[in-house]
C-alpha cells in the first residue's frame, strides 16, 4: 500500500478539519454570491478532486466518508433547498482513471445537482473551465499532493478572473515545504534528483526567493525549525499573490491534534470584504469538529472510557457528550475573553472597526484567529456593550456587514 493508497483508505484528522472548513464556507459563500446574481449561480471547481468518498473502514461506516466532492454535493443540495434556491454548480478536475471511476459513479447518485467529471489534468484543463464561468462566482480548491501545482496555473487562470465574486482555496502543505526546504539546509551538495526537486518548488512558489527565507529561519538540528522555516516561506508566498494579484490570504492551520506541527495551511485568497469574516467563522466550526472527532479517537485508541457509574458501562455516548460539552464551555469562555480583550484594546486608538475588513478581523481575533467565530465575537461585544466599552449591536444587522462602534468619546 502506497502512502496515498493509505490516504483514502482511512479519514485522518487533518481531512476532518479540511472538509469541515471547505463546507462550512462553501455555504456562506454560495448563498451571498449566488444570492447576488441575476441567475443565482455560482461555481464550485475541485482541480484535484480525488474519488469523491473515502473507502470505508472495516466494521465501520459502510458508505464511506466524504472527500472534497461530495462535501460540495452535499452543499450544491443545501443551497437548492433555500428560497430562492440557489444553483451550485461542481466541476471536478481529475487524473487518476481508478479515482475518476469512482467519481463518476459516486455523481451520477446525485443527478439532482450539476456536477461534472473531466478526466485529465488540472494543467490542461483548468483554462476551458474558466472560460465557461463567465463572470459568475466561483470558489475555486486546489489541493494537490505536495507541490505539485505550478504558480501560473494559479496566477494566470483563476486568479486572473475578472469576476467580482472570485476565490481559490489552496491546501498549502507545509510538510512538502519543510522537507524540501531541509534538502537546503543540509549544506551539502546536490544531486542532479535533489535540484529538481527544489526547482519544482521554485515552480510551486514562482520564485526562488524562498530559499533564503527558509535559510534565514532554519537552524540545522534545532526541532521545529524546519517547520518554522516553512511557515516563514507560507507566509512570503502569500504576500507575494498580494504583490501580484492584490487578493487577500487567511491561513488555517490544519494539525493532527492540537499541539501538533502544522501539516498544511488551507488558504483562502479572496477581494471581498466579507470573506475573512466567513472564513474565520467556517474555520472556527471547523475546529469544534475535528476537536471532538480527536476526542472520540482518542477515547476509543486509548480505551479511555467516559464510564457511566449508574449503567455501570465503560463508555456511553450520553458521557462522551457530557465531557465534550463540558470542554467546549470552558474553551467558548476563553476564546470570548481574548476577543473581548483584543476589541477593548483596539478601541482605545479607533472609534470603530469594521467586521468586513480584513485586517481588522485579523487584529480582533489576534492569536484566536481560526479558533474564534461568529459565536464569540457576538458574545465578546454584547459583554463590551454591557461594560460601557462599545455601543451595542444592532440583532437585524448581518454581522459581516456591522462595525463595532466605541461608546465612549475619545478622552481629551
Ligand atoms: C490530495 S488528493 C485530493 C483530495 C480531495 N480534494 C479531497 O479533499 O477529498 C489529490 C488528487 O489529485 C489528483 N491529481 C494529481 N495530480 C493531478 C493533476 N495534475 N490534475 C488533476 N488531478 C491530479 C490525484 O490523483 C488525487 O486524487
Amino acid at each position: 500500500m502506497t502512502n496515498h493508497d493509505e490516504f483514502w483508505s482511512r479519514k485522518q484528522s487533518a481531512a476532518v478539519l479540511k472538509h469541515a472548513v471547505l463546507k462550512n464556507y462553501l455555504i456562506p459563500f454560495t448563498m451571498m454570491t449566488a444570492g447576488a446574481n441575476s441567475k443565482f449561480q455560482a461555481w464550485f471547481v475541485d482541480g484535484y478532486a480525488g474519488p469523491g468518498q473515502y473507502a470505508p473502514e472495516e466494521g465501520g461506516d459502510s458508505e464511506g466518508q466524504d472527500g472534497s466532492p461530495a462535501v460540495a454535493l452535499g452543499v450544491a443540495r443545501f443551497v437548492a433547498s433555500r428560497t430562492p434556491p440557489r444553483r451550485l454548480r461542481c466541476v471536478f478536475i481529475e487524473q487518476d482513471k481508478d479515482h475518476v471511476r469512482s467519481l463518476e459513479g459516486f455523481v451520477s447518485h446525485h443527478k439532482d445537482v450539476r456536477a461534472r467529471v473531466i478526466h485529465g489534468a488540472v494543467q490542461s484543463e483548468l483554462a476551458g473551465v474558466v472560460g465557461e464561468m463567465g463572470a459568475d462566482p466561483a470558489l475555486t480548491f486546489l489541493d494537490p499532493y505536495g507541490t505539485a501545482l505550478p504558480y501560473d496555473l494559479m496566477r494566470r487562470s483563476v486568479l486572473a478572473r475578472m469576476a467580482p465574486k472570485n476565490e481559490v482555496l489552496l491546501n498549502l502543505h507545509v510538510t512538502s515545504l519543510s522537507r524540501i526546504g531541509g534538502i537546503l539546509g543540509r549544506g551539502e551538495n546536490l544531486t542532479s534528483a535533489d535540484s529538481r526537486t527544489l526547482q519544482r518548488l521554485d515552480a510551486f512558489l514562482g520564485q526562488d526567493e524562498w530559499r533564503e527565507v527558509f535559510l534565514g529561519t532554519f537552524r540545522k538540528s534545532v526541532e521545529g525549525s524546519a517547520t518554522a522555516a516553512a511557515l516563514e516561506v507560507a507566509s512570503h508566498f502569500r504576500a507575494k499573490v498580494k504583490k501580484d494579484t492584490g487578493y487577500d490570504s487567511f491561513a488555517v492551520d490544519v494539525r493532527r491534534a492540537e499541539g501538533h506541527v502544522p501539516l498544511f495551511q488551507l488558504t483562502l485568497f479572496y477581494r471581498s470584504g466579507y470573506a475573512a469574516y466567513k472564513f474565520a467563522d467556517a474555520s472556527s466550526l471547523g475546529h469544534a469538529k475535528w476537536r471532538e472527532f480527536n476526542m472520540r479517537a482518542e477515547a476509543r485508541r486509548n480505551g479511555v472510557m467516559y464510564a457511566d457509574a449508574l449503567l455501570g458501562e465503560d463508555y456511553t455516548e450520553e458521557a462522551f457528550e457530557e465531557q465534550f460539552a463540558h470542554d467546549e464551555k470552558a474553551l467558548r469562555e476563553r476564546l470570548c475573553n481574548d476577543v473581548a480583550r483584543n476589541i477593548r484594546v483596539l478601541l482605545r486608538s479607533r472609534a470603530e472597526l469594521s467586521l468586513s475588513r480584513d485586517s481588522d478581523i485579523k487584529a480582533i481575533y489576534g492569536d484566536a484567529l481560526g479558533l474564534a467565530g461568529e459565536k464569540h465575537l457576538r458574545a465578546a461585544w454584547d459583554r463590551l456593550a454591557a461594560n460601557g466599552v462599545a455601543l451595542r449591536r444592532d440583532p437585524a444587522q448581518k454581522m459581516q456587514h456591522a462595525r463595532i462602534v466605541r461608546a465612549e468619546s475619545p478622552a481629551s
